[in-house]
């Protein structure tokens, strides 16, 4: 495999302006030097993402993500930091002979492998003569040769060592076959996890098969779906049905429609609802929403027309919404799936529920309203209480106003008296922008980086002092980025930011969020690490302190109050 040089990736680095390449994503206006966007990576109104022609790096000051344009790529289009290396040069017109699929963010290699060789031997079958009762089973779903070949569906014949032969033949390592959870060992030796089932693909964000669910097609006895066991690819809870192919679509409509199976993905799709996505069945949980909303700033959900789906409707909005997205809803009439539905009524039907969802908070009053006579006391104080508590868990003004309105009308009672219910403290809300915390300690490391980032002879400074950072993060930067001038003899921070340990990244996120005036003194470095030291000293002098505390034997209980005390006479001398 050929990787590339620091020095090819800088060069192709330079080859874009960061600004071009962000303004593809989203739109940018110039304030001053810089330009500034809404920021993708959290949920937002504001123009709190700044980019810099002069610096060739992005950074919000809001969620402090930040990075150069290649670390844009990878956090937008949730891709390696390879591939989106790889994605700018083609941009450039530069072209670089990379293998991105054999890069160290995959984990595991080989069961990629096992799943692509498992895939083509699923495709094949089902258009084989094994394959006849499968197709039939689909034909009669509606589900035809070119949905078929669009969404990869195969087959897993009646055999059940049919593809674990196959495998083994490869020479694969027996934990990497059972960790894929295509091949099972036990008395009986190898055989296939899936047997006379139709194969539904799982693709991961990246487009990689790393799944499957398995449906009986005929009539046994048996659950009606199984699925790949989980593995180091493949995780339910985080798993997104349809992803990568609704990815576009999605954006370019700026919506896209959650549902609860596949099956109804792919009818949606066969009718030209494009930027949809599932997920399996299973709970909806915080990871799925956080994958599903850099797809579009809209969110619907349509699930299930069923009881089952009205709740799990109430669920998935309760996730969505601490994540400040207010979706919209679609209900099924008659306990309809979107796929039934569709097929039932048609596409103009389904298109005419799609374009015009309803509101999460007149979904929530309906659901609430359930089961409820109001006319009877006991019941309109009840819902009163409900409606007040999911009210509480939502951000925006208008929607709130105009839900107590309607619940003002409905249970005639006033609405100053319903608002004076609402709680008055701010909600916890997952991703909420976080201001840098600033007491003197870390403000003195952050500035410090700051400069280093900037300076040569500052990280000159700090080499020659060795100072100790007592923030193991602040800590660990610091020494990259002395490290990175020691290798280079310069320093630019889009540069450094290629070659920087992802977990470090949201560290110079928050340092540019800071907004520090770009010119230093000596002055005030030396302040800065004067207050590092001082930290140091404090620290110190507490973990004596502590020993002292503890101490029985009088000798040594002594000796470490005489060394707190040198070190406060040091801390003296040092301010
Ligand atoms: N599911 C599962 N195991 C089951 C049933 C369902 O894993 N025994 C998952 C599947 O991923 C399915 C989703 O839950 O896509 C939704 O289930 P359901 O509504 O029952 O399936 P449908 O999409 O209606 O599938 P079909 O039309 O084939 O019955
Ligand atoms: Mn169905």
């Amino acid at each position: 495999m050929k990787t590339l040089s620091q020095e090819q990736i800088n060069e192709i680095r330079n080859s874009v302006d960061i600004v071009d390449v962000v303004s593809k994503y989203i739109p940018l206006t110039k304030k001053g030097k810089n330009y500034f966007g809404v920021c993708p990576f959290h949920e937002d109104s504001d123009p709190s993402l700044s980019v810099s022609p002069d610096k060739q790096i992005f950074s919000c000051f809001s969620c402090h993500t930040a990075g150069n344009v290649f670390n844009f790529i990878k956090e937008y289009e949730h891709v390696s930091f390879i591939e989106a290396v790889k994605m700018v040069a083609d941009m450039a017109g530069i072209s670089v002979n990379i293998d991105t699929k054999n890069t160290k963010t995959i984990k595991n290699n080989d069961i990629y492998k096992i799943y692509d060789i498992g895939q083509k031997f699923y495709l094949n079958n089902i258009n084989t003569s094994y394959g006849k009762e499968a197709k039939e089973y689909l034909y009669k779903r509606k589900i035809n040769d070119d949905l078929i070949k669009e969404f990869e569906v195969g087959l897993a014949i009646k055999n059940s060592k049919a593809l674990s032969t196959l495998l083994e033949k490869k020479g694969f390592k027996e934990k990497d076959l059972i960790d894929s959870g295509l091949i099972v060992k036990d008395e009986r030796g190898f055989h296939d996890f899936f047997y006379d089932r139709i194969m539904f693909p799982l693709h991961d964000i990246n487009n990689k098969v790393i799944g499957y669910s398995g449906r009986i097609y005929t009539n046994i006895d048996a659950p009606k779906y199984i699925n790949s066991k989980e593995h180091v690819l493949f995780r339910k809870g985080e798993f997104v049905y349809n992803y990568a192919r609704a990815k576009n679509e999605c954006r370019m409509k700026n919506t896209v429609i959650i549902m609860e199976g596949f099956m109804d993905v792919i009818r949606a799709h066969s009718v030209g609802v494009k930027n949809v996505v599932a997920t399996l069945g299973t709970a909806f949980t915080k990871e799925h929403a956080n994958i599903i909303r850099r797809l579009a700033s809209n969110i619907i959900i349509c699930f299930d027309g069923d009881k089952a789906g009205s709740k799990a409707t109430m669920a998935c909005s309760d996730i969505l919404l601490q994540y400040n997205i207010i979706p919209k809803i679609v209900r099924l009439e008659e306990d309809l799936d979107p796929d039934e539905y569709i097929l039932k009524y048609g596409k103009d039907r389904f298109l005419d529920k799609i374009n015009n969802p309803i509101s999460v908070m007149d979904f929530k009053l309906n659901y609430l309203k359930k089961n409820k006579d109001l006319t009877q006391t006991v019941d309109k104080a009840k819902y009163a209480k409900e409606v007040i508590e999911q009210l509480n868990s939502i951000d925006d003004d208008i929607l709130r106003e105009i839900t107590l309105k309607k619940l003002s009308k409905e249970t005639d009672l006033d609405v100053e008296f319903l608002k004076d219910k609402l709680t008055k403290k701010e909600v916890t809300k997952i991703n909420k922008p976080k201001t840098v915390q600033t007491n003197k300690y870390d403000m003195a490391q952050l500035g410090l980086l700051f400069y280093m980032l900037r300076s040569a002879d500052v990280i000159k400074m700090f080499d020659n002092r060795t100072i100790y950072f007592p923030t193991k993060e602040y800590r660990m930067l610091a020494h990259e980025i002395s490290y990175f001038y020691k290798n280079n003899n310069y320093i630019n921070e889009a540069d450094f930011l290629s070659d920087l340990d992802s977990e470090l990244v949201p560290v110079v996120g928050k340092i540019e969020s800071l907004n520090l005036n770009e010119n230093y003194s000596n002055n005030l470095i030396i302040d800065y690490f004067n207050a590092i030291e001082e930290k140091n000293i404090n620290d110190e002098c507490d973990r004596l302190t502590k020993l002292m505390n503890e101490e029985t034997d009088l000798e040594k209980k002594a000796k470490l109050g005489q060394r707190i005390l040198e070190l406060v006479v040091r801390r003296e001398k040092n301010v």
